[in-house]
């Protein structure tokens, strides 16, 4: 693969995550929160997760993919390249951590709970899913701009 490549589809990566999360986080969830009862729309979460999570799972392997390749092919190692690179890493490393958390932890439980018809368990695993993609969300918005901005911001 070229570089050239490894960054363009970095960036497409980056852009299906953290845009699917601020549509759900920001558009789709008040809506549903306002418009939709617990039997409705705690099913609706199940399947808009459902179809969302295999392209975050896209994103979390091929992130650092393309971005190591990009460190020690175009840069020559991680001592060659700017704090903006070094930051992405360390916000990148912690939001592929707390997706980790998020999927086998509460998208576990929510969906236990909605086969067993357990409305309350379900809702408060949704809660818990809202929190962390809220977290990954605001480190998603940071993480692009310093990538995007940071090579001209030299510390
Ligand atoms: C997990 C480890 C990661 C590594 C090692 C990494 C590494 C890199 C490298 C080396 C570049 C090229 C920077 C330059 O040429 O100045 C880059 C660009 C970029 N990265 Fe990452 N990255 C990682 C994770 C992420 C994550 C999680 C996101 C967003 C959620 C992200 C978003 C971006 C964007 C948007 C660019 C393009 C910046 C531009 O050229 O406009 N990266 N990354």
């Amino acid at each position: 693969m070229t570089l050239a490549a490894a960054l363009a589809i970095h960036q497409l990566l980056a852009l299906l995550w953290v845009g699917g999360m601020f549509f759900a986080y920001q558009v789709l969830r008040p809506v549903a929160a306002t418009g939709l009862e617990p039997p409705l729309r705690l099913p609706l979460w199940r399947g808009v997760f459902n179809r969302f999570f295999p392209w975050v799972w896209g994103a979390v392997v091929g992130l650092p993919l393309t971005g190591y390749g990009l460190v020690f092919g175009l840069y020559g190692g991680l001592g060659a390249v700017g704090w903006h690179v070094h930051l992405m890493q360390a916000t990148g490393w912690l939001m592929i951590a707390l997706f980790l958390l998020l999927y086998f932890g509460p998208w576990r439980t929510l969906q236990t709970a909605l086969d067993a018809d357990e409305l309350p368990a379900a809702a408060a695993a949704l809660n818990r899913i809202r929190q962390i993609v809220g977290a990954n969300l605001l480190l998603g918005l940071v993480t692009a701009t310093v990538a995007a901005a940071g090579r001209l911001l030299p510390l």
